[in-house]
């Protein structure tokens, strides 16, 4: 169950998280759904997308489903980028500046901090989530449950409907 104390917003986009992972035709169709109804609702999330860990090399993160500027980054390894960071680690990874991380990996030149969250199933890390925001120190304890709620939701979906190798 969520912390008691999310925003409103937060509650509803989790309901509709969980009946979109009850319904969704596929992992694709389920992180559209999620990315779209994020950037709907949360105007401070100015890029959110999903990289997955390439089956074929896990040592390799690939760009899913995403809302916001297009990236340069569709293959980031593991040893790179926050996104790696957070990959590697197997943990939630915040930056509240993100020109102050030596990890960093520029997407947009709006970009002041970031928030990415791993994905796991079958006991593993298969992916994250990653968000920037164009604000500094954006993301705040609520944000870290909220997405990580989420990614509970998305790895749940996955060991119900995706093979070990995802
Ligand atoms: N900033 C990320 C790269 C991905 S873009 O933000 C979409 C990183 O440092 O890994």
């Amino acid at each position: 169950m969520p912390a008691p104390n999310l925003t409103t917003e937060i509650y509803t986009l989790l309901a509709g998280f969980h009946e979109m992972a009850s319904i969704a035709p596929s992992l694709e169709a389920l992180e559209k759904s999620i990315v779209e109804a994020i950037a709907a609702w949360l105007p401070h999330y100015n890029w959110t997308g999903f990289y997955w860990l390439d089956p074929g090399d896990a040592e390799t993160l690939v760009l899913g489903a995403f809302v916001g500027e297009p990236t340069p980054h569709v293959r980031i390894p593991v040893s790179q980028g926050i996104c790696g960071a957070a990959a590697a680690l197997g943990e939630t990874v915040v930056v509240d500046d993100v020109h102050a991380d030596p990890r960093y990996l520029s997407c947009s030149i709006k970009t002041k901090s970031e928030i990415v969250v791993p994905i796991r199933a079958h006991g593993k890390v298969v992916g994250e989530i990653d968000i920037d925001s164009h604000a500094p120190a954006a993301f705040t304890e609520i944000d870290r449950q909220f997405l990580e709620e989420t990614a509970r939701i998305v790895g749940s979906f996955i060991e119900r409907h995706c093979g070990e190798s995802n």
